[in-house]
């Protein structure tokens, strides 16, 4: 009897030895995300006596991607997960919080069909799959298969399980480093761009106005001459000269166009932050100016219509409505306009959804910067000002363009209040 406890003793003694063994490794692996992966990846192999790991991570661009797995090169590292290699199937599992999937009879299956061939060639017995959170927020999963006859042990289970909460933490945290650095340096090289753009932008506005000044000034000394019959230029000349003057008129009030918008950018000031309810914004916003006659459908969270929060509402009307703007402009034919309520983030989200035209893949890295456009008439300035109000706000923009184009504005909730405002929960206008 206290032979079996203390063997109980000892085999508690070396899980929790492996745990603080396996959170001292991560921790070591700070600011070098693929070696922590790799950590995980070998700490998931040891811990479920699996005999083939891989960890699958989502990344910005909501892609799925094989990122690291043991033994080494028996898995398509950094390979992206298609319709053909299950994508269906595991983006199921990924939203479902703390719950494992487990295979056990792959080679009929119909759930890991797309496996059938690894099964094969490496005799693989049954597969789980455990899904990583971070904040109520998906963010990859990790896969174990076992070959041969044995099976994972509810032990092995009860480790997979604690395992995957430790990997989660850990790489949650850094990846939310890595974009608070990003943040950062992004803020910083800004700050200073704004600084000497503004300066530019009116050296060159001084400049335009005189070049502005004197071909309006030529156009009509030119039209004076073509009426006057007593001209001494020729005619030919003179159109030439008209025609010229007219190019250097209109590219200069162009170039006004852009530096005063570039100017009227720079000027936004601090927010004035008031007492607003946000659901009730979102419905007076949409009822004031509705988008083009294009169906527009509110899907509000009906938490928020209690919740009061402090915003700026001119300028999240701006925003609004730049980004209304731009889905018509990409030829949508729906809108959808959503707020969310995450409690545990203190956060409300904003989403703005439209189909039409998808956003070119070769800018969407560079989206929320100034003058980057596809239209010919477009100045670029729309989402860099928009992205710079809901900073302003302590927020953050993303967006993800497939069928659908999603923008999702993320807002601080620094302050709730109770309303009494009792709206409806979804409302189709
Ligand atoms: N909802 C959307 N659907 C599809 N493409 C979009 C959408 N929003 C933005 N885009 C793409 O992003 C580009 C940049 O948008 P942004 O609003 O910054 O500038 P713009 O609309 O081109 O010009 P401006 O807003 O200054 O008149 C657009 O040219 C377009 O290609
Ligand atoms: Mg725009």
């Amino acid at each position: 009897m206290i032979g079996e406890k203390n063997q109980s003793v000892e085999k508690n003694k070396s899980e929790i030895k492996d745990l603080v063994e396996t959170a001292e490794l991560l921790l070591t692996t700070r600011g070098d995300y693929q070696k922590m992966l790799d950590v995980i990846a070998l700490r998931a192999l040891k811990a479920s006596g699996a005999d083939r790991v891989c960890l699958i991570m989502k990344n910005e661009r909501d892609e799925l991607k094989i990122e690291s797995g043991l033994p080494k090169d028996a898995h398509g590292i950094g390979q992206k997960i298609t319709i053909d290699i299950g994508e269906t199937f595991l983006r199921r599992i990924i939203k479902r919080e703390e719950s494992i999937v487990l295979v056990t009879n792959p080679y009929e299956d119909p759930r890991v069909a797309y496996m059938r061939g690894l099964v094969r060639t490496y005799g693989i017995s049954s597969i789980l799959f455990l899904p990583l959170f971070f904040e109520d927020e998906p963010i990859g999963i990790l896969v174990f298969d076992r070959i041969g006859s044995e099976r994972f042990s509810r032990e092995a289970l009860e480790k997979i399980k604690l395992l995957g909460r430790l990997a989660s933490t850990a790489i949650g945290m850094e990846l939310k480093r890595q974009k608070d650095r990003q943040k950062i340096l992004t803020d910083e090289k800004l700050r200073t761009l704004g600084e000497h753009s503004s300066r530019i932008a009116h050296i060159i506005r001084n400049s335009l106005t005189i070049i502005g000044g004197f071909s309006g000034r030529l156009l009509k000394y030119l039209l004076k001459e073509s009426r006057s019959g007593e001209s001494k230029i020729d005619s030919r000349l003179l159109d030439t000269l008209w025609g010229t003057a007219k190019i250097i008129d209109g590219e200069t009030k162009k170039l006004e166009g852009i530096v005063n918008h570039i100017l009227t950018f720079m000027s936004f000031k601090k927010p004035v932050m008031e007492k607003h309810n946000i659901n009730k914004f979102l419905k007076d916003e949409l009822t004031l100016s509705p988008a083009n006659g294009i169906k527009t459908r509110l899907k509000l969270d009906k938490q928020l219509d209690r919740l009061n929060m402090i915003f700026d509402r001119k300028m999240l009307s701006i925003c609004l409505h730049d980004l209304i703007r731009n889905a018509i402009e990409a030829s949508a034919t729906r809108i959808i306009i959503k707020s969310k309520l995450k409690p545990r983030q203190k956060e409300v989200i904003i989403s703005i959804i439209n189909d039409g035209k998808r956003i070119s893949p070769e800018i969407m890295k560079d989206l929320f910067s100034p003058f980057v456009t596809t239209k010919m008439d477009g100045n670029g300035l729309g989402l860099a000002n928009v992205q710079s109000i809901v900073k302003s706000h302590g927020g953050d923009i993303s967006v993800t363009s497939d069928v659908l184009t999603e923008f999702k504005i993320i807002l601080p909730l620094h302050k709730t209040f109770g309303s009494k405002n009792n709206g409806e929960s979804e409302n189709s206008l």
